[in-house]
C-alpha cells in the first residue's frame, strides 16, 4: 500500500516545496514543530493549540465553523483556511499579507482572539518543560524563543503535502480514479465555459494573487485594502487552493457560503456587482447538469491519505 502511494506520488511530478536557506528541514525540527502545533500550552490559558482551529481531519481547517474560537471564547471574523500544501503559498492569510510561514505564526501565537501569548511567557513556559528545553537545544542550539518556535512550526507545516486525490491518480494514469460526472466537471472547470482555471491555476489550484470574486456589493471585511489602504483593493482576497475543498466547508474568507453547490451557483450568477469585481466574473450560463458535474469534480480533489496520515496527527 505504502509503495503504491509512493509510486503515485512519484508519477505526478510535483515540484519540491521551497525551503528558505535560513530554516533547513531536519527530522528533529519537523517533529518538534509537530509537537508544538498540537500543544495547547502554547496559548495563554492552556486551552488552544494551532490544531484547535486547523484540524487534521478537515484538511487543517475548522470543520463546519464559519469563524473560529480562540482563547477565552473570543471569536474571529475570518474562516480558518486549509493548510494543504501551505509551503507553496506565496501569500499567507486571506489577503496574502504575510509572505513566509516563519513570520505568519507570530500572528496566531500573539493575537488576543487566537492564542494570546506574550513572547516572554511562551519562552519561559517552554523552557520549564524539560522535553522542550532539550529539543530546542538539540534542534537550534539554544533555549526556546518566539523565533525558534515559529521556525519549528514552519518546518512541520512544509511537510503538509497532499497529492493523492482521485484527480491526482487520474493524472497519474489510473483511468478509473474519477467518476464520469467528475470527468465532465473537470472539462467545465478547465474550459472557458466554467473559467475556474484562470484563477484557480495549475496543480495547486491557485495563482496566489489577491482578487475580487464578486462575493458582495459592500464588503464588511475590506480584504487587501486593509493592508494597502487602496480603494481598488477592497474585497480582494488571495485565490484559495481547491485541494481538499470538500472537507473545508463553509467557504470564502468569512465562511458565508455553506456548500460547494452554492459556491458554483454564485459563480454561475456572475456574483454581486461591485467596482472591483475581477474581469473574469460574469454570468456563466451553466446548466443544472454542468453545475452538479463541477461539484463532483471539486470533490475529486479530496485526499483521504492526507487527513489520515499518521505523520500529521498529534505525536503520542
Ligand atoms: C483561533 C483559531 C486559530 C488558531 C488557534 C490558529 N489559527 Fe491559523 N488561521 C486562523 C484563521 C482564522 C486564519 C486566517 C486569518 C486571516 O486571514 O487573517 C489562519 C491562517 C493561518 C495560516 C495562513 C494559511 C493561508 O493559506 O493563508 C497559517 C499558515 C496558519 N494559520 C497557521 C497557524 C499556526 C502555525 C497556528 C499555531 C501557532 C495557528 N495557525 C493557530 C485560525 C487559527
Ligand atoms: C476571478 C478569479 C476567480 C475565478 C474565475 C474563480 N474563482 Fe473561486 N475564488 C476566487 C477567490 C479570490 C476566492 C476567495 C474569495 C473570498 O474569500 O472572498 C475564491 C473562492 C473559491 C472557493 C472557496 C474556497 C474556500 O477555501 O473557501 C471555491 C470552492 C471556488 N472559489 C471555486 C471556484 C470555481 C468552481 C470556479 C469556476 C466556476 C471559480 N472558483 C472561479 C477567485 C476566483
Amino acid at each position: 500500500m505504502a509503495a503504491l502511494i509512493g509510486a503515485v506520488l512519484a508519477a505526478t511530478h510535483h515540484p519540491a516545496v521551497p525551503i528558505p536557506p535560513d530554516n533547513p528541514q531536519t527530522p528533529a525540527k519537523i517533529e518538534l514543530g509537530r509537537k508544538l502545533f498540537f500543544d495547547q500550552r502554547l496559548s495563554a490559558d492552556l486551552t488552544i493549540s494551532c490544531a484547535s482551529c486547523h484540524k487534521p481531519e478537515f484538511a487543517f481547517s475548522d470543520g463546519g465553523n464559519a469563524v473560529s474560537t480562540g482563547v477565552g471564547g473570543r471569536r474571529g471574523t475570518r474562516n480558518t483556511p486549509t493548510l494543504t500544501n501551505v509551503g507553496f503559498r506565496q501569500g499567507l492569510f486571506w489577503e496574502g499579507r504575510s509572505t513566509r510561514l516563519e513570520l505568519q505564526a507570530v500572528g496566531p501565537l500573539t493575537a488576543r482572539i487566537e492564542m494570546d501569548m506574550q513572547p516572554e511567557v511562551l519562552a519561559q513556559r517552554l523552557e520549564a518543560i524539560p522535553e522542550y528545553a532539550r529539543a530546542f537545544r538539540e534542534v537550534f542550539g539554544e533555549a526556546p524563543t518566539l523565533k525558534t518556535t515559529t521556525f519549528a512550526l514552519a518546518a512541520f507545516q512544509r511537510t503538509l503535502l497532499s497529492y493523492n486525490s482521485p484527480f491526482d491518480r487520474f493524472q497519474a494514469g489510473d483511468d478509473l480514479a474519477m467518476s464520469e460526472a467528475a470527468l465532465r466537471g473537470m472539462e467545465v472547470f478547465f474550459a472557458e465555459s466554467g473559467d475556474c482555471f484562470h484563477c484557480h491555476v495549475g496543480s495547486e489550484f491557485t495563482d496566489d494573487v489577491p482578487r475580487n470574486n464578486a462575493l458582495y456589493t459592500v464588503y464588511q471585511d475590506l480584504g487587501l485594502a486593509l493592508a494597502t489602504g487602496l480603494d481598488e483593493d477592497v474585497g480582494k482576497f488571495k485565490t484559495p487552493t481547491l485541494r481538499n475543498i470538500e472537507l473545508t466547508a463553509p467557504y470564502m474568507h468569512d465562511g458565508s457560503i455553506k456548500t460547494l453547490r452554492e459556491v458554483v451557483e454564485h459563480y454561475n450568477r456572475g456574483g454581486e456587482p461591485n467596482l472591483n469585481s475581477d474581469v473574469l466574473m460574469r454570468p456563466l450560463g451553466l446548466s443544472e447538469q454542468q453545475i452538479d458535474d463541477l461539484v463532483e469534480f471539486l470533490k475529486s480533489l479530496t485526499d483521504r491519505s492526507f487527513t489520515t496520515n499518521p505523520a500529521f496527527q498529534p505525536p503520542r
